[in-house]
């Protein structure tokens, strides 16, 4: 009797389980989906990308933004590890300043009072943090729509997002041509490639930044993860968090990470750089700049046993801790709180327009723009 009724309740909440995650998709496909209108009627798609493992992300061509990533723990259950939320609406709430999964330009992190030169030319993006502009001003990439093509391979779904950022949008010079194409390999690496064009010299600064929490979004933490970022250097920040343009080692400080550590365990120490930013906030410069084939940053989960792990060409990686969330805001894994992920964006250094120190962010007319992310996914 006992086990007719398990087997009833099996079959019955089958195709409740099956309705609630998306269908199936081969490899070598997108599956695209309405997911809303913008205030001045542009229609937006979800589009979903899964691998033959069975990993699935889905993009929106809002913000060109990753809504979510799912991911097998250790005993195979998928947990979608980004926060992120179901509908437009999520993204587009004034509420929402955090820049959950989107593509960030068209200068990624701070510029000083949004004020820089370039050819003898001052330039002025809007300030939207304090003092400074903050991730291309008031209306970043993260806020435009992009066209979406699916450009999948016979093995790998790929989507190819395209943004026309017109000559002055934002105060900065020059149109430029954007493209980030995302594409999912069989070893569960989440694969970003930006390349972007100008006719005009201009500086630009691509990342995304995606929230992750490896227990799966909306777990009430991230301070249990393991860290490891290959970077034996950073660059300190002023109380605005712009860089003083000096190049620092960690060694010594809570900001050494060259071994796996649990984030928590310095977090609330008194370190006046820890203190400055309320937690990790900070550009780590990498060991091995521009090498793909060196992991640059590696995150485990304890509980799950997830682990991803980043590459990329960048030279940097801003290591940030969800300072700024306060459980405020609600998405698909519910309140989003303080502290409860952590981004890993793959980055030139903020403010380098500024800093004759840090490597050029500088673009000019006939140079093609390239740099590759990829988050890889295991299990340890
Ligand atoms: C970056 C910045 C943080 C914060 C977030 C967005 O990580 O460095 O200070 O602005 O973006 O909330």
């Amino acid at each position: 009797m006992k086990k007719i009724s398990i087997l009833a309740f099996a079959i019955s909440s089958f195709p409740v389980c099956f309705a609630a995650s998306p269908p199936m998709k081969s490899a070598g496909h997108v599956a695209v989906q309405p997911f809303g209108q913008t205030s001045d009627g542009q229609k937006v798609n979800l589009y979903t990308l899964r691998n033959a493992a069975g990993m699935e992300v889905t993009i929106t061509n809002y913000g060109g933004t990753v809504t979510t990533v799912k991911v097998p723990d250790r005993n195979g259950k998928y947990d979608d590890v980004v926060l992120g939320f179901d509908s437009l609406q999520g993204y587009t709430q004034p509420a929402n300043t955090a820049y959950f999964g989107a593509i960030v330009g068209r200068y990624g992190n701070r510029i000083a009072k949004g004020t820089f030169s370039l050819d003898g030319k001052t330039y002025h993006i809007p300030l939207n943090d304090g003092p400074n502009a903050l991730h291309g001003g008031t209306t970043g990439f993260n806020k435009r729509v992009w066209t979406a093509k699916d450009v999948s391979t016979a093995n790998e779904p790929a989507l190819e997002l395209h943004y026309l950022s017109p000559d002055g949008e934002q105060g900065f010079p020059g149109n430029l041509d954007v493209t980030v194409r995302y594409s999912l390999d069989a070893k569960n690496g989440l694969r970003l490639d930006y390349s972007a064009k100008t006719d005009k010299d201009t500086v630009l600064n691509l990342t995304n930044h995606s929230y992750f929490n490896l227990a799966g979004a909306g777990s009430a933490t991230v301070l249990d993860h393991r860290l490891m970022l290959a970077a034996s250097r950073f660059t300190p920040v002023n109380s605005t968090l712009i860089p003083t343009g000096e190049i620092v080692p960690v060694s010594g400080t809570p900001l050494d990470f060259t071994h796996l550590t649990v984030v928590g365990s310095r977090i609330n120490s008194d370190y006046p750089q820890i203190k400055i930013a309320n937690g990790y906030d900070h550009n780590f410069v990498l060991d091995s700049p521009g090498d793909l084939s060196k992991v640059a940053a590696r995150v485990e989960e304890p509980k799950s046993g997830r682990v991803m792990e980043v590459y990329t060409t960048q030279p940097g990686i801003q290591f940030y801790t969800g300072n700024f969330l306060n459980g405020k805001i609600s998405g698909i894994g519910g309140a989003y709180r303080y502290r409860s992920a952590l981004c890993l964006e793959t980055q030139h250094f903020p403010d380098s327009p500024n800093q004759p120190n840090f490597p050029s962010t500088v673009l000019h007319p006939g140079e093609q723009f390239k740099s590759t992310t990829i988050y890889r996914f295991s299990t340890h």
